[in-house]
């Protein structure tokens, strides 16, 4: 993975993120959390999480007991999440500027999340790392964009192809982005949205 593209790229689109996907993935963001099965006291990550999109959500699985952390490697995204983390209610909120192919953690997590991160659930080392901190029987949830088979396929892959381009430095279409969660995950549940155009990956760690 290239790590100083994914910086760069980001610096220039960073600030247009929030408006421009938040409303988009909405929907697939609450189920993908919801799938993530968290409950109160729970420690979970967002890998890869951008400006905090998902981080509201996280905090209310967990409460105020649990831990919501973030590792995310461009700066300027980060930026944009930790000045939403300044009204003081993100006290549970652990925020770190990291590679997610090998960033480190104190301890281990009930679940894991991630929401839209391409380049990392592409990445052969990125998904492998992460679940080293992984519980036995911890979710993991991924989802985010792929092409879509057939003829929703010539209908939809171009807006998905416009949409994703701004944000993402790997290009492979000779597999689709859960390949790897597939072979982390034996028992690992896929199922596609808007019209196969999103996945949502699920599945827990084998004890
Ligand atoms: C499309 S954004 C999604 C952000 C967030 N997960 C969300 O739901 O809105 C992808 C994010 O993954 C981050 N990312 C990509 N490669 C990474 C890596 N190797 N380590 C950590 N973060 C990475 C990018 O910097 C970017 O913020």
């Amino acid at each position: 993975m290239d790590v100083q593209r994914i910086k760069r790229k980001y610096r220039h689109t960073a600030w247009l993120y929030d408006g421009l996907i938040a409303p988009a993935t909405d929907r697939l963001r609450r189920e993908a959390v919801a799938r993530l099965g968290l409950r109160t006291g729970d420690r979970v990550l967002d890998l890869g999480c951008g400006t905090g999109l998902s981080i509201p959500l996280l905090r209310q699985a967990v409460g105020d007991a649990g831990t919501v952390y973030g590792i995310e490697v461009s700066p300027d995204m980060l930026a944009i999440a930790r000045r939403k983390a300044t009204d003081g209610t993100w006290q549970n909120v652990r925020l770190f500027e990291a590679d997610a192919e090998t960033f480190e953690l104190e301890e281990l997590l009930d679940g894991m999340l991630c929401f839209y991160v391409h380049d990392i659930t592409m990445s052969s080392t990125a998904l492998p790392h992460a679940m080293k901190f992984l519980k036995p029987a911890g979710r993991l949830v991924a989802a985010g964009g792929k092409l879509a088979r057939g003829w929703r396929g010539w209908l939809i892959n171009p807006v998905t192809v416009a949409y994703a381009l701004p944000f993402i430095t790997t290009f492979d279409r000779s597999r689709p982005p859960f390949t790897i969660v597939l072979e982390l995950i034996p028992e690992c549940y896929v199922e596609e949205r808007l019209l196969g155009s999103q996945y949502l990956a699920w599945g827990t760690r084998p004890r």
